[in-house]
């Protein structure tokens, strides 16, 4: 027995069941006009062992005496887990997932999350709820602009990424955040959109969509997941065993800590399975749910749904293990005060909010562009028009942490600084007069519409997902007065807006940028630097579209405008906006056919495949290069394309790169109805560029030979 299973197992045998209960239950902040602490009861209840993590609560000074009545009041002095959703960024506010997502660069989702993690751990912070792994196709839902877009390759890179840049390698350095995969699994597929609705899916879908991403995230490492509030099918997620033990510590040999969502414990009564706390606490824990999230369900429920025999001792124990290894592996005995002891020298915020900018611009997605953009050095005259332009507390998105709107650059401040010797006329656009009359003052027109941060994230579901009505009306305005107008959508979800592509000169996607977001959109707007980013998801051009997605699978009757019997709609095209991958920059690519390493491919064996990219346009640029596949014939039908690796590549004006993939014969498998990888002989179209719309990609072939 190592000397950690030693001790747990000493503690074990000297625990009360008050207590080991108590190790399951997490208690959340209290809050008053300073902000989170702990009022006397809770103080009273962790010294009496009762309770094990502490959720919101923030800030060293207001961590330390929990920690203090943990550590030196109670009786076995286990020190408590401090929980807290930093999503992307603490206090220095990176831009939100779905943003930063469209940087398709894994090396700066850790770098961010890393950051994030310093700060957060530098404030007593040991675990945040963070990466979400939603897969996500609708952008109805609201929480779609915490996920990393609509594609499980991509996601499952995010979660590797995110997980080692919160946790690094290991989790008792004293900067190291655990992180919590979540919300597992299929969030994403809430009815109609609908916040905390139920959902309904294949086991294809499942094993195809939404499990990789938490598969990466156990391989990584990941020291917890959560369950998603909702049902599946008829079982809530927080009750089920099949999916929390059978799928992801069975299958996947996740060791870690299960945490519910929050009250969803409790909320096993409203979904219609559980009579009372007893029968709830029964059956999250059962399912395998170590530590009930602030419903007190467990604390409650647990004593009791043992004396019914709802529940054995040995599972209370196996979970309380588990969390006991957590805090081991935090460090948490050795040191419980480390995090939350060193202040952050002054040049690491700063670098910091280098790399919040870096972000910035990388997640920025160009989405048209008629010229307008970088604007020309000589303008002298801009507005800078539309209630997002100086906004810097929206900026933050839906979780900010510890980000504070005073340390956040609005877009008009950018402006400002990018644009020295211009003069900046500023209308919020409340007054479309004085909007009007500033647009006509200038050369030209920067209008910031789009989302505030609190129109999306958890329970803001939009039927419609949509520019509001009073900003239509101000863009249309503007739009009359036939200057060059540069849009910055500002958003957690894309915003159905056709009207608006087709008048606009250039649009960018802004979601919701951070703490720099004004900095980085002033680079880009001058051209100092240009937008890095492309779609992480399809954008739709109309909501009756939605789900829209890249990896549809294929119809009997694919559309066809000659024939009336075949898969379209009667009144808007099948195709979105903008496809996945959409995304332009400063200069211009052109890409030649790929080529395979080899004709044939056997189990085993990895193959290369080589696209040769050319900048011809007159500026060096960055360009994201994606490798889809398409399974043509299979025992199954397969997606019309699916992606299998992406690259980013640099290259100076007239130079030709080449981007290299290396694919193992994985790539080629699907899951059977097991979820087993199965690999079928024959060929496989390999398609190459620049995103996911058909026409622009060029494609090869190669041949599976397997021995079946
Ligand atoms: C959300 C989770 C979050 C938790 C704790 C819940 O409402 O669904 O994503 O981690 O609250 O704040």
């Amino acid at each position: 027995m190592t000397e950690d299973a030693a001790r747990i197992e000493g503690l074990l045998r000297a625990m009360t069941l008050e207590e080991k209960v108590g190790q399951l239950t997490m208690i959340r902040a209290d809050f008053d006009a300073a902000g989170s602490t702990l009022l006397a009861p809770k103080l009273a209840d962790i010294a009496a062992g009762r309770a094990g993590s502490v959720l919101d609560l923030r800030g060293a000074s207001a961590i330390l005496p929990g920690q203090k009545a943990a550590v030196e009041n109670s009786r076995l002095k286990i020190p408590l887990l401090f929980t807290l959703d930093v999503l992307h960024g603490y206090r220095t506010i990176f831009p939100v997932p779905l943003g930063e997502a469209a940087a398709f660069d894994p090396d700066l989702w850790t770098r961010t999350a890393r950051a994030a993690a310093v700060e957060a751990a530098a404030d007593g912070i040991a675990l945040t709820y963070a990466p979400m792994l939603d897969v996500a196709r609708d952008p109805r839902w609201g929480r779609i602009v915490e996920s990393a877009g609509e594609d499980p390759f991509v996601t499952a890179r995010f979660a590797e990424a995110k997980v080692k840049g919160f946790q690094t390698d290991d989790l008792a350095r004293s900067d190291a955040v655990a992180a919590t995969a979540k919300h597992f699994a299929g969030y994403a597929a809430v009815n109609a959109g609908r916040e905390y609705a139920s959902a309904d899916f294949s086991q294809r879908t499942l094993e195809e969509v939404y499990l990789p991403p938490f598969a990466a995230s156990v391989n990584a490492g990941v020291a917890a997941i959560m369950p998603a509030f909702i049902e599946l099918a008829g079982v809530p997620l927080t009750a089920h065993r099949a999916l929390l033990t059978g799928v992801l510590r069975e299958r996947f040999g996740f060791d870690g800590v299960l945490i519910s969502d929050f009250f969803a414990v409790a909320e096993l009564i409203r979904h219609g399975v559980a009579a009372d706390a007893a029968e709830a606490a029964a059956l999250a824990l059962d399912a395998g749910v170590d530590i009930d999230m602030a419903s007190g369900t467990y604390t409650e429920g647990l004593p009791e749904a043992l004396a019914r025999g709802l529940v054995r001792i040995e599972t209370i124990d196996a979970a309380v293990r588990r969390v006991l290894a957590l805090k081991l592996a935090l460090g948490l005995f050795e040191k419980p005060y480390a995090r939350g002891e060193g202040a952050l020298a002054p040049a690491t915020i700063e670098a910091h909010r280098a790399l919040a900018r870096e972000a910035a611009r990388q997640s920025v997605v160009l989405l048209q562009n008629n010229g307008a953009l970088p604007l020309p050095a000589q303008t002298s005259r801009l507005a800078v028009i539309g209630p997002l332009a100086d906004a810097p507390g929206e900026m933050l998105g839906p979780w900010r942490a510890a980000g504070e709107a005073s340390e956040t650059v609005s877009f008009l401040a950018g402006v400002e600084t990018a644009f020295p010797q211009a003069t900046v006329i500023h209308a919020n656009g409340g007054d479309i007069p004085a909007a009007l009359e500033a647009a006509r003052a200038s050369d030209a027109v920067l209008l910031f519409l789009g989302e505030t941060a609190n129109m999306s994230g958890e329970a803001n579901s939009r039927a419609r997902p949509v520019i509001p009505e009073a900003q239509r009306a101000l863009a249309e305005a503007v739009f009359s007065l036939g200057k060059p107008v540069i849009v910055t959508l500002t958003s957690g979800r894309p915003l159905v807006a056709p009207w608006l592509f087709e008048k606009a000169h250039a649009v960018l996607a802004a979601w919701f940028l951070g703490s720099e977001a004004g900095n980085a959109l002033g680079d880009i707007l001058s051209g100092a630097a240009a937008p890095g980013g492309k779609l992480p998801l399809s954008w739709p051009f109309d909501a009756g579209q939605i789900p829209v997605y890249y990896g549809e699978r294929p119809t009997g009757r694919p559309a066809n405008p000659e024939n009336h019997d075949t898969s379209k709609y009667l009144d808007v095209p099948n195709t979105p906006q903008f496809p996945f991958g959409q995304g332009l920059t400063y200069t211009r690519f052109d890409y030649t056919e790929p080529r395979a390493s080899v004709a044939t491919l056997r189990p085993g064996e990895i193959l290369t495949v080589e696209v040769d990219i050319a900048n011809i346009g007159d500026v060096a640029g960055e360009e994201i290069v994606y490798l889809f596949i398409r399974d043509p014939l299979a025992s199954v039908t397969r997606p019309l394309l699916e992606l299998k690796a992406f690259t980013r590549i640099k290259a100076l004006p007239g130079e030709r790169v080449t981007a290299r993939f290396h694919l193992t014969t994985d790539a080629f498998s699907f899951p059977d109805a097991a979820g087993k990888p199965r690999l079928e002989s024959g060929e496989i179209e390999i398609l190459t560029g620049p995103g996911a719309a058909p026409s622009l990609l060029k494609r090869c072939r190669v041949h599976i030979l397997t021995n079946e």
